[in-house]
């Protein structure tokens, strides 16, 4: 590694950031008679210096929210934008805080379209912006993922930054008014999720290092120094030591091996290499 790829702009507020492991289950498990062994995965997570939470699937949410330990938050995976009423398989905030939901997902690239969805991709503007507003509005905590297709990654991390900042963009002014408290980043590449491909430490450092820089522009210094921002893509017991050890790197939004019980080494691996 260069230094300069190395080292955190924000060295100092690196300490004070709170590891973060997300579990997402994505449209798993096919049984829920699965449920339990999944829920108990994740209820061995140690959650002493690391939030955990987990994105069951939106058919599971509601058997398992009240099977988690404390300190392990159960967050959907996607929220729609106007609340109760006429709106046919979508879920809204309002419900989640009912059921004392503190956290949701927003923005997975599979909720954009990245699976092949025939139907216009959800916009960073909807995503960002109008759900985001409404999320936080409600008093929801927000996870936002972003990142990027394979061939914005073949061209370099300057058209990466173009899409990150695209994505990112609109959420801006709700950066400036609720805080670094409310949102999380997952920076999720499309080419590394679910691939078995893993961005290398040095590709992600040097994305998340740059996506701290776009906001200490864009929402503040305090904000960028705060915030914390997950990688997502192909993070499993092996690489979360290396992957965590880069500065900049907070955590992990973690797919296929949130099914397995190796989710829990992976939150000791995280908080070994941030002590
Ligand atoms: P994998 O860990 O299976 O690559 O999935 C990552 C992801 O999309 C988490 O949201």
């Amino acid at each position: 590694w260069s230094s300069d790829v190395c080292s955190s702009d924000l060295e100092n507020a690196t300490m004070a950031r709170r590891p973060i492991v997300g579990g997402n289950w994505k449209c798993n498990p096919a049984k829920v008679s699965e449920l339990d062994g999944l829920v108990a995965n994740m209820n061995t997570c140690d959650t002493a210096n690391c939030d955990v939470y987990v994105c069951p699937s939106p058919l599971h949410v509601g058997i398992v929210y009240q099977k988690f330990n404390k300190g392990v938050y159960c967050a959907p995976q996607n929220c729609n934008f106007k609340g109760t009423g006429a709106y046919t398989g979508e879920m809204c905030a309002e419900q989640m805080v009912d059921m004392g939901m503190e956290w949701c997902l927003i923005g997975h690239s599979e909720r954009r379209g990245e699976f092949g969805l025939p139907t216009p991709a959800e916009s960073s503007k909807l995503i960002a912006d109008t759900k985001m507003g409404y999320l936080l509005k409600a008093g929801m905590k927000v996870i936002l993922a972003i990142g990027e297709p394979l061939p914005i990654r073949e061209k370099g991390i300057e058209a990466v930054m173009e899409v990150c900042k695209e994505n990112l963009a609109p959420g801006i002014p709700h950066m400036k008014e609720y805080g670094a408290e409310k949102i999380v980043i997952a920076y999720e590449p499309v080419w590394s999720i679910g691939t078995g491909v893993t961005a290398s430490p040095e590709q992600a450092q040097e994305t998340h290092k740059a996506i701290r820089a776009y906001l200490a522009e864009a929402v503040s210094e305090e904000f960028a120094a705060a915030v914390r921002i997950q990688y997502g893509g192909s993070a499993n017991a092996k690489n979360a030591a290396a992957l965590g050890a880069c500065p900049d790197v907070d955590g992990f939004l973690v797919g296929g091996a949130s099914l397995k019980p190796e989710i829990k080494d992976i939150v000791d691996l995280l908080v070994a290499a941030k002590a």
